[in-house]
């Protein structure tokens, strides 16, 4: 021990201090800065605390530099058992220098790992902190009010000052001190407002991230403190009652006046039905959420809050709000604690919503150097372009062909829809897989495998992949022209259409293709306009968000000309990026400042008012694209040359063509 104590090294933050004489590891921690969790304030009930002696060069690991357990470790019987060799910070003092190990479990900050097709790792920086409190009893010396009491127990035991109380709690103090012995824990939010209170000790604070789309809405019931996930919840948006898109939702609320509240009290009905599935999987209540976050496209956004988004369905596009909004559940209409706190993200633009702040926030382009293209595609694709020198923004009118709306057998994503397709470039037979079943159509078994579902249609990443095969196969001409002589390929008034399956009811049309040319052109259009903006010929990498994102073969999106070229081991799928960010902002309040601060740096481009945005519409309609080289997947794919002709099976019998498809 040196004159000024003991030395103390924390790992893994590397914090090292001295610690005095009968100091515990809690206090030395305290002293020094270093992160280690509490509820209960060091009272030997949370089993928060829990640390381990560590090592260090030069240091071995020396269980005797802490006093040996006392009776609070001892008949320590609290709801997280003591580990083998764990000992509570707040009761085991330092007798040596000591290396402390604080495992994740014990960090107020820590980081929890998301586990996707990549692994997203999110700083847990709780919004909303629990503190045990003793407070002291009024006597006719000291009758100050409960208030102050619990404000002066909160900044003597904890450090905590200047907190300003929400005005409903105030009528819960008075019974809630008495009735429990003037032991209480209490909820801070975001270190300024106390918003709840409780009897004795409580170190339960749950929250519940949304991700409401125009089509579906997902919540997640999440651990405040640890950032485990307790339970998903997804249900349709009953809002597609109201149209199937989002304008033409917008559109009935410009035709039936006061039709946005329909729309609000049906999307706030589902959100709150959500939480009960949430509460019932997990087994805890509804009064154990706190917080909650929600992210939406502009439209979605807007009806959460009970805001008419006809404002959004024409130019300018105006927003009501773009910055972050705050306010409280029950505001809409969310069955939770009285003192849980509502968290909106920032929307970017008027067509470029919460949702796509939450997928930047996921995402991060703005975190490295490489050009990256992250895109979520809806029935508007919403696109943002950049690196760390600058993010830019913009949604392109894809329309809904990509969900499969605009197809002649076009269907969501569903049992029964086919969702991957191939076709053989000799014999232009197809072969395809439908959701529900793992194998390929020309498989044993397929027939029993979909006799429950039957073929029902086809969704948009069946299209996608159908269409492009077709391209490469050369049925389908780089102009978008379905020609060729097979028996597939059939008249249909003065086009020709592919016939898909046995039952020649699943085909793709002229017009099917037609559709997805236009969606493609607007949302490549929309790409190269950022791209022009921002000054660059290539991106490095390019993320796919959304339900869309997840489900399309990033190279079959290449090869029609989605998206530019680049290395398709940098092309992945974002998952549920927007839902990611939306579970980001509810456990750090870390992640709220810098989606805040990033929202307000993007640079909004207006698609609808850029004249350049025609033009490169026009180069974008061919497949896959008219004058733009695709060298990196060229080395992947053998594009076919642009001049090819039409397709031909050679050799084919008319009769032997239907005994192979009847036989799918
Ligand atoms: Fe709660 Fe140690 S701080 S048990």
């Amino acid at each position: 021990m040196s004159d000024e104590g003991f030395r103390v090294t924390f790992t893994p933050s590397g914090r090292r201090g001295n610690a005095s004489p009968g100091a515990t590891v809690l206090d030395a921690a305290r002293q020094i800065g270093a992160d280690i969790d509490s509820v209960c304030g060091g009272r030997g009930i949370c089993g928060r605390c829990q640390v381990t002696v560590g090592s260090a060069p030069g240091m071995p690991a020396s269980p005797d530099a802490l006093s040996a357990p006392g009776p609070t470790e001892i008949d320590y019987k609290g709801k997280r058992p003591l580990a083998t060799d764990h000992r509570l910070a707040c009761a085991a003092i330092i007798c040596d220098d000591v290396v402390i190990d604080v495992p994740p479990d014990s960090q107020v900050h820590r980081q929890v790992v998301r586990k996707r097709a990549e692994v997203v790792a999110i700083d847990v920086d709780p919004v909303v902190r629990l503190h045990y409190i003793e407070v002291a009893e009024p006597t006719l010396d000291d009758a100050g009010s409960d208030l102050g009491r619990i404000l002066a127990a909160l900044k003597g035991q904890w450090g905590l000052s200047g907190l300003t109380v929400d005005p409903a709690l105030i009528a819960e103090l008075q019974p809630v001190l008495r009735q429990s012995n003037w032991e209480v824990t209490v909820a801070v939010h975001t270190g300024t407002e106390l918003t709840a209170i409780w009897p004795g000790f409580r170190d339960l604070a749950l929250g519940v991230a949304y991700d409401v789309g125009s089509t579906t809405i997902a919540a997640h019931l999440c651990d405040l403190a640890s950032g485990d996930v307790l339970a998903s919840a997804g249900v349709m948006n009953p809002q597609i009652r109201f149209g199937e898109d989002l304008m033409s939702r917008v559109s009935f609320v410009m035709m039936n006046p006061g039709g946005e509240r329909q729309l609000t009290a049906v999307v706030r009905e589902a959100m709150d039905h959500l939480i009960g599935e949430l509460v019932t999987e997990a087994g805890v209540t509804r009064e154990d959420i706190l917080e909650v976050t929600v992210v939406g496209n502009p439209i979605m956004h807007h009806l959460v809050l009970g805001i008419d988004p006809t404002p959004l369905g024409t130019a300018p596009f105006a927003l009501a709000v773009d910055e972050a909004v705050t306010g409280t559940p029950s505001q809409i209409g969310l069955d939770v604690h009285p003192g849980g706190r509502l968290y909106l993200l920032p929307c970017i633009a008027g067509h470029v919503g919460a949702d796509a702040a939450a997928a930047v926030l996921s995402e991060g382009p703005h975190r490295g150097d490489a050009v990256q293209l992250l895109v979520d595609v809806g029935t508007n694709a919403e696109i943002v372009l950049g690196s760390s020198a600058g993010l830019l923004a913009a949604s392109s009118p894809t329309g809904p062909a990509f969900e499969g709306a605009q197809i002649s057998a076009g269907q969501r994503a569903a049992p029964g829809a086919i969702e991957r397709v191939r076709v053989d470039r000799e014999s232009l037979e197809p072969r395809f897989k439908v959701i529900g079943s793992d194998l390929w159509s020309d498989e044993d078994g397929f027939a029993a495998a979909v006799e429950k579902t039957g073929i029902t249609g086809i969704c948009g990443s069946g299209i996608i992949e159908a269409i492009a095969e077709l391209y490469l196969a050369g049925v389908i001409s780089h102009d978008g022209v379905i020609r060729g002589d097979h028996l597939r390929i059939v008249a249909d008034g003065r086009t020709s259409s592919y016939v898909l399956d046995a039952d020649a009811s699943i085909l793709v049309t002229q017009p099917d293709v037609r559709a997805i040319q236009l969606a493609k052109a607007a949302l490549y259009a929309g790409v190269k306009l950022l791209m022009g903006h921002l000054g660059v010929d290539t991106v490095d990498e390019i993320r796919l968000a959304g339900a869309f994102g997840s489900h399309i073969d990033t190279k079959y999106a290449m090869v029609l000309g989605l998206i530019p070229d680049c290395d398709l081991a940098r092309v992945s799928s974002a998952g549920n990026a927007a839902g990611t960010g939306s579970m980001m902002a509810l456990l750090s309040r870390a992640a709220r400042i810098e989606i805040e601060r990033v929202a307000t740096e993007i640079e909004k481009i207006e698609t609808a008012t850029e004249a350049r945005f025609q033009e490169l519409f026009v180069g974008a309609m061919a497949i896959p694209h008219a004058t733009d080289r695709f060298p990196q997947l060229a080395g992947v794919v053998e594009l076919p040359p642009r001049d090819t002709p039409p397709a031909r099976a050679g050799g084919r019998t008319a009769r032997r063509a239907r005994a192979e498809g009847s036989a799918q």
